[in-house]
């Protein structure tokens, strides 16, 4: 689903078919690069430095480019509002991921080292904040509704991390209580990507409604590809360290549905799944049992079910180009290997 630029960043190899449309968003993106940069700079030379770190590493820039695949369905799809709205959501990401990786105690992000792992959990914290301040700074050119949209993402996805923290409540289904926490900590931001593009793109209030429902389905499986990468993908193509959820005890879709199958020869991975894998050699046991688990394979069926749901809302716009690309958009978050 990527592809790698000279300079060894990725970008997303956007699934348009349209060599006009792919021409437009592709201009479009490099305007959100240009912008992202001049965003981030500081007057204090160290914090750019810090957040320069991880923007120029690399990243898919999936948000952004779901921003302006999505304000194609409105009449000013190159609109200053949906530039500026798409550089709103990949700053608010960047943020996350700088303290997701305090969370996690993660080493390596975009192939490169964190920035709790370079440097400490104060500097990623801190750069972290400085990149969500900047982010709220642009979102309020864009208006007192865009401000109340982010700050309700910025709520749902601190609920999500948090959420994802804690034991289901009393009563609670293992999997409702993660997929409560994925909508969370990764539907709502990547909603209101699709949200942004459609909205200041000029979209109908329809066509906004249900591309944020698109956005918030796509956005649930683009997480739960993760979790399923997270135990089958090589670090080369993912650019993170494979089972780290699984060190971290994260019970992502994988565990919980290898979890709610319990065959028979499964008491030796269930035993490993309860005990601490920050132990080396259990983890690495615990992770090649995962990788030949059925349960892999119903975490796909799972992601492919999320998103012909999301396909779904699609039908309120009409057919060509543009909806086909949405459509194959979902298809590859499902599907994608990195
Ligand atoms: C990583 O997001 C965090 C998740 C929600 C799984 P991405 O996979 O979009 O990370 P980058 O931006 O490409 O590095
Ligand atoms: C993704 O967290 C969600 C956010 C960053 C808000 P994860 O911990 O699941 O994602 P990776 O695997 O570190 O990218
Ligand atoms: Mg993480
Ligand atoms: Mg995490």
């Amino acid at each position: 689903m990527t592809s790698t630029a000279a300079d060894g960043s990725s970008s997303l190899a956007l699934p348009v078919l349209d060599e006009e449309l792919d021409s437009r968003l592709r201009d479009r993106l490099t305007l959100v690069e240009e912008r992202l940069e001049r965003e981030i700079r500081s007057e204090a030379a160290f914090v750019t430095e810090a957040a320069r770190h991880l923007m120029n590493a690399g990243g898919k820039r999936f948000r952004p480019a779901l921003t302006l695949l999505c304000a194609e369905a409105g009449p000013a799809p190159g609109s200053p509002e949906v530039i500026t709205s798409a550089c709103v959501v990949e700053l608010t990401h960047l943020a996350s991921l700088y303290h997701d990786d305090v969370m996690d105690e993660a080493q390596l992000r975009r192939g490169a080292a964190s920035a709790n792992s370079r440097w400490d959990n104060h500097v990623a914290i801190l750069t972290g904040d400085f990149l969500f301040s900047k982010s709220s700074e642009l979102t309020s050119t864009l208006g007192a509704e865009a401000v109340r949209i982010q700050a309700e993402t910025f709520t749902a996805l601190v609920e999500g991390q948090i959420l994802e923290t804690l034991t289901p409540g009393p009563g609670e289904d293992a999997l409702a209580h993660y997929l409560r926490v994925v909508q969370g900590k990764t539907g709502s931001l990547i909603a209101t990507s699709a949200r942004y593009g459609a909205r200041f793109a000029g979209a109908a209030p329809e066509v906004e409604r249900a591309l944020t429902a698109y956005g918030e389905r796509v956005g649930m499986a683009f997480q739960l590809s993760d979790d399923i990468l997270d135990v089958a993908a090589e670090s080369v193509e993912s650019g993170k360290t494979p089972g780290t959820d699984l060190r971290e005890g994260v019970p992502t879709l994988p565990v919980l549905m290898a979890r709610r199958s319990a065959r028979p020869e499964d008491r030796r991975l269930l035993s490993l799944l309860d005990s601490d894998l920050s132990d080396d050699a259990r983890h690495e046991e615990a992770l090649a049992l995962l990788r030949r688990h059925p349960a892999l394979d119903e975490a796909r069926a799972h992601v492919l079910d999320i998103t012909r749901q999301a396909q779904r809302f699609l039908d309120v716009l009409p057919p060509g180009p543009v909806r086909e690309a949405l459509d194959a958009f979902a298809v590859l978050t499902a599907t994608r290997s990195s």
